[in-house]
């Protein structure tokens, strides 16, 4: 399938996918998301697919949904076609997907990223939700998630402000994981969801799904849920490979399953 929007590779069992919008600083209009949508579709059902990285340009990883789309809709059209919610769908992806983001992440770019399960910066990183200066809100998960990645006080400051957050406050607080060159940002995204790629991929999947039910859930119910996927774990010939690796001193083999 060829798409128009986003650039799509395999490299070994990563899925590279590629925002390609160079003259809109890759804004995010509907057919991006329908393409990132139906990409990840063929990437969940491909056994032969361990971990997915989205990167976007040296300059935007994405300056924010696509405002000359967005701007003439009306409330009626926006709630009859539930405007948005196509994209809650990367977000619910079971396989790991990192976002490398340099350069801009703002609006609906940064919700992009914070949908996936963790974000790599290049130091050239901003991170941003300027809906404000539109006359509008986040309207991705950017108030529920950002608040969640980096706390009240500092969400509330970049929602109402819309002031930028370089790459270094930005590891500070916790939005990223770790900041690297930006020359090396693509290869060492893939390096790190190539070694992902090849651990077991169901264990990495419950991992996920487990990390995950932390948002959504108490401490109590959380441990209980982790306790149970743990428990179920030891059905796993991956389990049974992976400790006997270990214990013969050899690399493991998973099979997958
Ligand atoms: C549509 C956009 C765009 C966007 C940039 N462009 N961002 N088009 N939607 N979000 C276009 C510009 O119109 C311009 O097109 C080209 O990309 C280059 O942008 P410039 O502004 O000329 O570049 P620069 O001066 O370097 O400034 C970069 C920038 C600025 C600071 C990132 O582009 C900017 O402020 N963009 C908007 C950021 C924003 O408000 N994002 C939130 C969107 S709302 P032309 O044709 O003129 O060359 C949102 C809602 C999310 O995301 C809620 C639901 C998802």
């Amino acid at each position: 399938m060829s798409y128009e929007t986003i650039i799509v590779e395999t490299r070994g069992k990563v899925g590279l996918v590629t925002l390609n919008r160079p003259k809109a600083l890759n804004a995010l209009n509907s057919q991006v998301i329908g393409e990132i949508n139906a990409v990840l579709d063929g990437f969940e059902r491909d056994p032969g697919i361990g971990a997915i990285v989205i990167t976007g340009s040296e300059k935007a990883f994405a300056a924010g949904a696509d405002i000359l789309e967005m701007k003439a809709k009306t409330y009626p059209e926006s709630y009859l076609e539930d405007f948005i919610t196509t994209w809650d769908r990367i977000g619910q992806r079971r396989k790991p997907i990192i976002a490398a983001v340099a350069g801009y992440a703002l609006g609906g770019g940064c919700e992009l990223a914070m949908m996936c399960d963790f974000i790599l910066a290049a130091d050239t990183a901003k991170f941003g939700q300027p809906e404000i200066k539109l006359g509008v809100m986040p309207g991705a998960g950017g108030t529920q998630r950002l608040t969640r990645f980096v706390g009240k006080s500092k969400a509330m400051e970049m929602c109402l402000t819309g002031r930028l957050m370089d790459a270094a406050e930005a590891e500070r607080v916790g939005l990223v994981s770790r900041i690297v060159p930006a020359a090396d940002l693509v290869a060492e995204a893939m390096k790190v969801a190539a070694q992902i790629a090849d651990l077991s991929l169901p264990a990495v999947m419950m991992t996920k799904e487990s990390v995950n039910r932390s948002y959504e859930t108490t401490l109590a119910e959380g441990v209980r849920f982790e306790r149970r996927v743990f428990h179920a774990m030891f059905a796993m010939a991956d389990q049974k490979e992976g400790m006997a690796a270990f214990a013969e001193k050899r690399p493991a083999d998973f099979k997958n399953r």
